[in-house]
């Protein structure tokens, strides 16, 4: 223990590292270098089951976690909703090699399936009932001073155009036909709430609680997105 607690110290690499393992909302992941480690926001508000946006969360029988990393979102996606099947997509194979183990970890091989994609590429005429993600949002300012603990997360999961906001316009310029008539797309996007309504001063976002306040998560209908 002295001696992960001395690597911490003095190499700065984050403690999930150090012991690859992270929780999230009760849940245990194995993570490494090739994931961030999990910590979104989207994990709280899977616990309530996404309440009150969805009703009956028995009911829901597709999600799509964009983005998945270690695969966290899509696993705690799978608990919250019991009759969905998952599809999680990551553009990273390394990242899609960690998401396979905790997959497995939870014995849930089968109802998520994963995909190597560039955001919705790789899919044929899937729709979902529900979008999840939390992509890569940090801004080119706060990429050129990142603490040296974030500089171990790879900058793929990290970096996101000089605003911040690449992954996230591309998501919600696709994002409609990637929906079902009553579809629900979340995502999370750090801190860049005033940006994005700047960018989209037509689109009525719903920002969601959470522990942290209510600018980092929203959620749009399918007939809301831009
Ligand atoms: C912020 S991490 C989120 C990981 C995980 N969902 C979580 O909450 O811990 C973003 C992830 O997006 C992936 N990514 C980056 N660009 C992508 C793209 N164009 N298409 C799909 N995935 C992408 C990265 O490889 C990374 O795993």
């Amino acid at each position: 223990m002295l001696h992960v607690i001395e690597r911490r110290i003095s190499e700065r690499l984050p403690a999930a590292y150090l012991t690859n393992e992270a929780w999230l909302a009760g849940y245990r992941f194995y993570v490494d270098q090739r994931v961030i480690v999990p910590r979104s926001f989207i994990a709280e508000l899977l616990r309530e089951q996404l309440a009150p946006w969805i009703e009956d969360p028995e009911g829901v029988t597709s999600v799509l976690d964009l983005c998945t990393g270690s695969g966290c979102l899509a696993i705690l996606a799978a608990h919250a909703f019991p009759a969905a099947r998952v599809d999680a997509i990551d553009i990273s194979p390394d990242a899609l090699a960690v998401a396979e183990r905790n997959l497995s970890d939870y014995a849930l091989s089968e109802r998520i399936r994963l995909l190597e994609s560039n955001l919705f590429t790789a899919l044929g005429s899937e729709r979902y009932e529900l979008i999840l993600s939390n992509p890569p949002y940090v801004n080119g300012a706060s990429m050129r001073s990142l603490p040296a603990e974030y500089q171990r997360e790879p900058e793929l999961a990290l970096a996101s155009g000089e605003d911040g906001l690449d992954l996230t316009r591309a998501i919600l310029a696709a994002a409609r036909e990637r929906l079902t008539p009553n579809g629900l797309l979340v995502v999370e996007i750090g801190h860049n709430r005033d940006e994005l309504e700047a960018a989209f001063p037509e689109t009525a976002f719903t920002w969601l609680d959470t522990a942290a306040g209510d600018q980092y998560v929203f959620l749009l209908h399918r007939d809301e997105l831009p």
